[in-house]
């Protein structure tokens, strides 16, 4: 049996509700039928956003929205997305199947979007590609309420108020397809860049983002704070908020693109490489935080892992440039674990979004033209949602042993604990191994004997176990009751791979 102890009486880091954001690009079918489908499609809409997607995002209380790419950012010229949709330049998606881009999403839908989703907006500025003053041009057209060129075009076109930029990457993947520039080169022109990307009188400060590092490139990240340092240290706030990271998962090989492996078809083998390779994201932060902490170790820079998830083959007979594939109890668990890992980080991560929201990569929503299904990410992240916001708690897991074997051994379980405002607890679980369900004793370091448990939740199947839109349910949350309390804490049954919740609150007597 394993057991769980947790320090309730030390309150750690704020888990920041931007850790469970998501990703949306100009790519495939992720903008275009999957939220946006225009005002006159026969699919239910509120001013073209499909409102099923919407509705789901917002019970999963989706916190942030990054938006236009993604590689896509670098070649996205934001004056193409405005005025009147007829007359919106058509345009050449080079990154991502060649297809048409007609732009009729742009900057004011990406705006009515997030206010239709009631979250954060993040939007990613073309330092690739594009001028100083087309980046400045674009924030001022956003976000300034006065009298000037681009305050007035917004308002001729249709919107007299300015809206609210939360963050703004400055770049994306500059290493690669943003430009392949070198840490110092980039690191310039993020000095230069960001210089005028203005925080006008009256608003909100926008945080801006630095791009950061491929995977284990930690060259990357050493040189770019390098480069930039002198300058945060002297003015951090408004220099440099957050640094990027990106991290894929892919199943079948290190680095061999071109062969991923299935989604749904794979091995007990493939199975556990693949959360071997995703757990790699606890030694990512660490060491890539490691740097950060050298220069700036008040960590008021956050990492923010703007790019994560599983990267598998298409699915058979789609676009190759599409990158739609299908989700499993293998891409919950990927989702699961990262998600604790990135809370138990909660004082250096300070935002995440897995890519992509819907029908791209590790989607938490599909669609087929008006039919929509979630996946079994959807249902970890709408699990977790009670972690936003929260404290995060201390704890120590033991006797839990490992997972896989040889040189793909992990450990079996991973877990999460925080407490929410109104003082309920909230502890989620991992469970990696196909065979094995695991028991663990949850023990409080504070005042045991008064709580009990609120509410559990469960997913759990087999490993390829998906959701197809003929079977939408086959992998959902279920709600969960293989928990008892006796004299020495709370007993909690996990099966084997299964995603798990278990909410504690006082005086409720179970
Ligand atoms: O998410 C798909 C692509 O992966 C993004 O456009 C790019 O930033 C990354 O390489």
């Amino acid at each position: 049996m394993a057991k769980l102890v947790i320090n309730n009486g030390s309150k750690k880091s704020t888990i920041a509700p931007e850790i469970y954001g998501h990703f949306s690009e100009h790519l495939g079918r992720c903008i275009y039928e999957g939220i946006y489908v225009g005002e006159n499609s026969d699919i239910p809409n509120e001013n073209g956003m499909r409102t099923d997607v919407v509705e789901a995002l917002k019970e999963m209380r989706l916190p942030v929205l990054r938006w236009p790419g993604g590689c896509f950012a670098d070649e996205y010229h934001w004056m193409d997305g405005i005025g009147p949709r007829a007359g919106r330049k058509k345009i050449i998606n080079t990154h991502w199947g060649g297809t048409v881009e007609d732009n009729s999403f742009g900057t004011h839908e990406y705006f009515e979007l997030c206010r239709q989703l009631g979250c954060k907006t993040y939007v990613n500025g073309n330092l690739g590609s594009g001028t100083v003053r087309e980046m400045s041009e674009w924030v001022e057209y956003m976000t300034f309420s006065g009298v000037s060129p681009m305050a007035e075009l917004r308002r001729e076109n249709g919107h007299e108020e300015p809206w609210t930029v939360d963050y703004f990457g400055v770049g994306n993947e500059n290493w690669g397809c943003g430009g392949n520039m070198r840490p110092s080169y980039y690191a310039d022109e993020y000095r230069r860049y960001q210089t005028y990307v203005r925080n006008y009188a009256g608003n909100a400060p926008i945080a801006k983002i630095c791009c950061g590092a491929n995977s284990d490139d930690y060259a990357w990240t050493r040189g770019v704070l390098e480069t930039c340092f002198d300058h945060c240290e002297a003015h951090l706030h408004g220099f440099m908020d957050g640094l990027s990271l990106h991290y894929y998962t892919l199943p079948e090989t290190e680095d061999d693109w071109n062969v991923k492996g299935s989604a749904t078809d794979f091995t007990d083998e493939v199975f556990y490489q693949t959360l071997k390779r995703s757990y790699r994201m606890e030694e990512l932060i660490r060491r890539h935080g490691g740097i950060m902490d050298e220069f700036d170790p008040g960590k008021r820079i956050g990492l923010m892992i703007d790019e994560w998830g599983i990267w598998a083959d298409v699915e058979p007979g789609t676009n190759p440039g599409f990158l739609y594939q299908q989700n499993t109890m293998r891409d919950a668990l990927v989702a699961g674990m990262n998600l604790n890992i990135f809370n138990a980080h909660a004082d250096r991560v300070k935002l995440a979004c897995i890519a992509q929201v819907v029908n791209v990569l590790q989607a938490v929503i599909l669609t087929d033209g008006e039919q929509m299904i979630k996946t079994p990410t959807y249902h970890v992240f709408h699990m977790y949602r009670h972690h936003q916001g929260a404290a995060l708690l201390a704890g120590e897991l033991m006797h839990a042993g490992t997972a896989g074997g040889g040189k793909n051994e992990l450990p079996k379980l991973s877990w999460s604990a925080s407490e929410d405002v109104s003082g309920v607890i909230t502890v989620t679980f991992t469970n990696h191994s196909l065979e094995a369900g695991e028991d663990v004793l949850l023990a409080l370091t504070e005042d045991p004997d008064s709580y009990g448990v609120l509410e559990g939740s469960v997913i759990a199947g087999a490993k390829n176990a998906h959701n197809t839109f003929e079977e939408p349910w086959r992998v959902c949350e279920q709600a969960f009751d293989a928990y008892e309390k006796r004299g020495d804490g709370i007993h909690v049954t996990l099966p084997p791979c299964s995603v798990v919740c278990v909410r504690l609150k006082k005086d409720i007597g179970n």
